[in-house]
C-alpha cells in the first residue's frame, strides 16, 4: 500500500460520511445563539453574547458568543468552537452524531454513506435495533392480549396508558424469543444490542421475558439500553432454583455505558435547564413518579451507584443536584467523594428528607405533596448525615451528648472546607450544649487524621511517560489526534494500565482536552492529567498509515487480551471457575489471536474487542 498522509485520509473520511456541503448547511441552520440558550443563559452586550461557561466552574461571565461567525469561546478555560463542537462537548457525542442531531434539529435530511467503517455500522445496526425493540415492546404493553397483567400492574401504581406512551413503556411477553424473531435480528445484533444471545441449542434467545420494560435513552433521546422488572406475583424461584432479580438491564455495550448514562435525561433536561436543578433516584419508577408529582427534572442510575462520570454529565446541567433516596441509602453515600465531587465539578449536594423507609415512588402515590416539600426543603449533604447522628442521640444525658458529639465530629471532619466545617460545629455546640472552643480542636485533630492517611497512597515520584505500556501511549496519541479514524477501534478495556485508561476514559468522554486535563488534576490524578498534558503538546513524528493504526490497535489488543488471559489463568488456579469452560475459553481467545493478522485479521479483533467488553459488563455488578 501506498503510504498516505493520515491527516488527509482522515478529512477524506469524513468527507465520504457525511458530505462537506451538508455539514456546512447544518452550521448555517442553526442559530449558535438559540442552541447554546438551551445550555446556558446568554446575556446581549454589545454586539456578543455572554454567560457562564458551561465548561468550567465560575461566578462572573466569561464565555461569549459571536452569533454571526457562530463561535463561542471562553476567556477563562478558552475553549472554543461552533455548533458542532458545542454539542459535541456539551452532551459528549462525537463528529457524526452532533451533526446529526443538529440536522434532525434544523430539519436537514442527511445523505449518509453507509460505507462509513464497519464498527460505525455496527454501531447503527445496534441502535436501530434497539429503537426497533422499544416500539415493539411498547407496542406488546398497550395492546397485547399477554400484558393484561402488566398493564393492571401499572395502573395500580398510578401509571396510566398517558403516562405509559410518555415513557414509552413495554412489556417483553412470556417466550423464549418473541422478540428476537419478531425482529428478525441476526445474532450479531441481538447479542451487540444486549437484547439477546444464541443458546446452547443454537437457538436465538431474548435477554428479557416476562418483565415490564423500561427503556432508557441517551441525552437526544435515542433509546440504547432497556431495564425490565418482573411483575410482583410471577415466581421469582425459577425451578433450577436460579432467582430471578427483581430487575434485568441491558448489559454495558457498543451503544451503552452503564456509569455514563443517566436515565430519563432525555426527558428531564429541559426542565433541569430552566430550573437549574437536577433531582436524582434510585429507581426508575422513582423518577416517572416525580415527573407525575409535577417535577419533571428527576433521573436516576442505572443499575449502579451515582459515580464521577454521572457528575461530569450533571454538571452541564444544573448546579443543584438533589437526592431523592431512601433515607438509609442517602445516608450511606460515600461523603468524601460527595465532596470531592461538589469541588471538582462546582455542583452543590443536598438531600432530600424522605420518610424513613420510603422511596419516591411510595411517597408520591400516598402524599404527593410531600415529596415536592421534601423535595424543595432538601439540605446540603453534611447537613443531612448531621441531622441523622443528632435526632438518633441520647441528649439528656452528659454522656449521650458527648457521644453524640463525638460522632458528629467525625461526620464534619469530612469536609474539606474549614469555613464550612465551622459553621456546622457551632450548629452541633449549641444542639448539644456543648461549648464551640472544646470542639474546635478535637474536629481539626480528626481533620489531620483524615489529611495524613492519604500520604502513604500517594506516590513519591511522578511517573514517566517511559514507564507506561508503548502500544498505549500510541493508542491514545492516535485517539487525540484523529478522534474520528480510530475512536471506532478503541475501547476502554483495551487500556490496562490504569493511568492509561483514565487519559483513555477522558478523551472518550467528548471534552476538550484542556477540560479533561482539568478534571483530572481535580480528582487527583496527577499521573494521567501529566501524561495527557505531555501527549496533547507533543509532535507526531511522521505520518500514520492505516496500516501502522492496524499494528498499534492490535498490539494494544494483544496486550489486553493477554491480561485477560491471565486472570482467567489465576482463577483456573484458584478453582474458582468451571474448568472446562475457562480452557474452551482460553483455547477460543488465543485462535483468534492467531487469526489476528491473517487476511480476516478484523473479523478476530471484532470478536475479541467483544470478548473483552462482554468480560467487563460481567465484571460490573448489578
Ligand atoms: P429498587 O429495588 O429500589 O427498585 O431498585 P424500585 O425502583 O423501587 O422499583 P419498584 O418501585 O419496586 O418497582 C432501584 C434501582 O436499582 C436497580 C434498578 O435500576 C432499580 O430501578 N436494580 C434493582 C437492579 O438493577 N436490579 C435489581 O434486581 C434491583
Ligand atoms: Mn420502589
Amino acid at each position: 500500500m501506498v503510504v498516505v498522509c493520515f491527516m488527509a485520509r482522515n478529512r477524506y473520511r469524513l468527507g465520504v460520511a457525511i458530505s462537506e456541503s451538508e455539514i456546512a448547511q447544518v452550521r448555517a441552520a442553526t442559530d449558535i445563539v438559540a442552541l447554546i440558550t438551551e445550555h446556558v443563559a446568554l446575556k446581549k452586550s454589545g454586539r456578543r453574547w455572554s454567560g457562564l461557561c458551561p465548561f468550567h466552574g465560575e461566578k462572573t461571565p466569561s464565555f461569549s458568543v459571536n452569533a454571526e461567525e457562530g463561535r463561542y469561546y471562553c476567556f477563562g478555560c478558552r475553549v472554543s468552537g461552533d455548533q458542532i463542537t458545542f454539542v459535541r462537548e456539551i452532551l459528549h457525542l462525537d463528529f457524526i452524531d452532533a451533526v446529526r442531531l443538529l440536522a434532525d434539529r434544523a430539519g436537514i435530511e442527511l445523505h449518509e454513506d453507509e460505507s462509513a467503517g464497519p464498527a460505525r455500522k455496527d454501531k447503527a445496526d445496534c441502535m436501530a435495533a434497539m429503537d426497533s425493540a422499544v416500539t415493539w415492546y411498547h407496542e406488546r404493553l398497550l395492546n397485547g392480549a399477554d400484558a393484561r397483567g402488566a398493564r393492571d400492574y401499572l395502573r395500580a401504581r398510578g401509571i396510566d396508558g398517558e403516562v405509559a406512551r410518555q415513557f414509552k413503556l413495554g412489556w417483553a411477553p412470556d417466550e423464549w424469543d418473541g422478540l428476537a424473531n419478531a425482529l428478525s435480528l441476526s445474532p450479531k445484533v441481538l447479542e451487540g444490542a444486549g437484547l439477546g444471545f444464541v443458546n446452547k441449542r443454537d437457538r436465538k434467545q431474548d435477554a428479557l421475558r416476562a418483565r415490564v420494560i423500561f427503556p432508557i435513552f441517551d441525552t437526544s433521546g435515542k433509546a440504547i439500553a432497556v431495564g425490565g422488572r418482573i411483575l410482583p406475583g410471577a415466581a421469582a424461584v425459577r425451578g433450577d432454583g436460579y432467582v430471578e432479580p427483581k430487575y434485568k438491564n441491558s448489559p454495558e455495550t457498543m451503544i451503552y455505558a452503564k456509569r455514563r448514562t443517566l436515565y430519563a435525561l432525555n426527558w428531564a433536561k429541559d426542565n433541569i435547564i430552566k430550573t437549574g436543578e437536577i433531582i436524582v433516584c434510585e429507581g426508575y419508577t422513582d423518577v416517572i413518579a416525580c415527573f407525575m408529582a409535577g417535577m419533571p427534572r428527576a433521573v436516576a442510575t442505572c443499575g449502579t451507584a451515582l459515580g464521577e462520570d454521572h457528575f461530569r454529565v450533571m454538571k452541564n446541567f444544573a448546579k443543584r443536584i438533589v437526592l431523592a433516596y431512601d433515607a438509609d441509602n442517602a445516608g450511606q453515600s460515600a461523603a468524601a467523594s460527595v465532596y470531592q465531587w461538589e469541588k471538582s465539578h462546582d455542583v452543590d449536594v443536598a438531600v432530600a428528607r424522605l420518610p424513613k423507609g420510603s422511596d419516591p415512588a411510595e411517597l408520591a402515590q400516598k402524599d404527593p405533596e410531600a415529596l415536592r416539600e421534601a423535595i424543595a426543603n432538601a439540605v446540603p449533604f453534611l447537613q443531612f448525615r448531621l441531622e441523622r447522628v443528632l435526632d438518633a442521640a441520647n441528649i439528656a444525658t452528659a454522656e449521650g451528648r458527648a457521644r453524640a458529639a463525638e460522632q458528629a465530629l467525625s461526620v464534619i471532619a469530612e469536609h474539606p472546607s474549614d469555613l464550612v466545617r465551622d459553621q456546622y460545629l457551632l450548629m452541633v455546640a449549641d444542639r448539644l450544649r456543648l461549648d464551640v472552643i472544646t470542639l474546635r480542636p478535637r474536629v481539626e485533630a480528626k481533620v489531620r487524621g483524615v489529611a495524613n492517611a492519604p500520604v502513604v497512597v500517594v506516590s513519591s515520584q511522578p511517573r514517566r511517560r517511559d514507564d507506561l505500556p508503548r502500544p498505549g501511549q500510541e493508542a491514545l496519541r492516535l485517539r487525540l489526534f484523529f478522534p474520528d479514524s480510530v475512536s471506532d477501534r478503541l475501547i476502554a478495556p483495551y487500556f490496562v494500565h490504569d493511568v492509561q485508561r483514565l487519559v483513555f476514559d477522558g478523551l472518550a468522554s467528548g471534552k476538550a482536552v484542556s477540560q479533561v486535563i482539568d478534571d483530572l488534576t481535580a480528582t487527583g490524578e496527577h499521573d494521567a492529567a501529566a501524561v495527557l498534558s505531555e501527549l496533547s503538546v507533543g509532535e507526531l513524528d511522521r505520518d500514520y498509515t492505516t496500516e501502522d493504526v492496524s499494528a498499534v490497535v492490535s498490539q494494544l489488543l494483544r496486550a489486553a487480551v493477554a491480561a485477560a488471559l491471565k486472570d482467567i489463568e489465576r482463577d483456573l488456579r484458584a478453582q474458582t471457575i468451571d474448568p472446562l469452560v475457562a480452557m474452551a475459553t482460553i483455547r477460543d481467545v488465543k485462535q483468534r489471536l492467531d487469526l489476528l493478522s491473517g487476511p480476516h485479521g478484523s473479523r478476530s479483533e471484532e470478536e475479541l474487542r467483544d470478548w473483552l467488553l462482554s468480560r467487563q459488563s460481567a465484571a460490573t455488578p448489578e
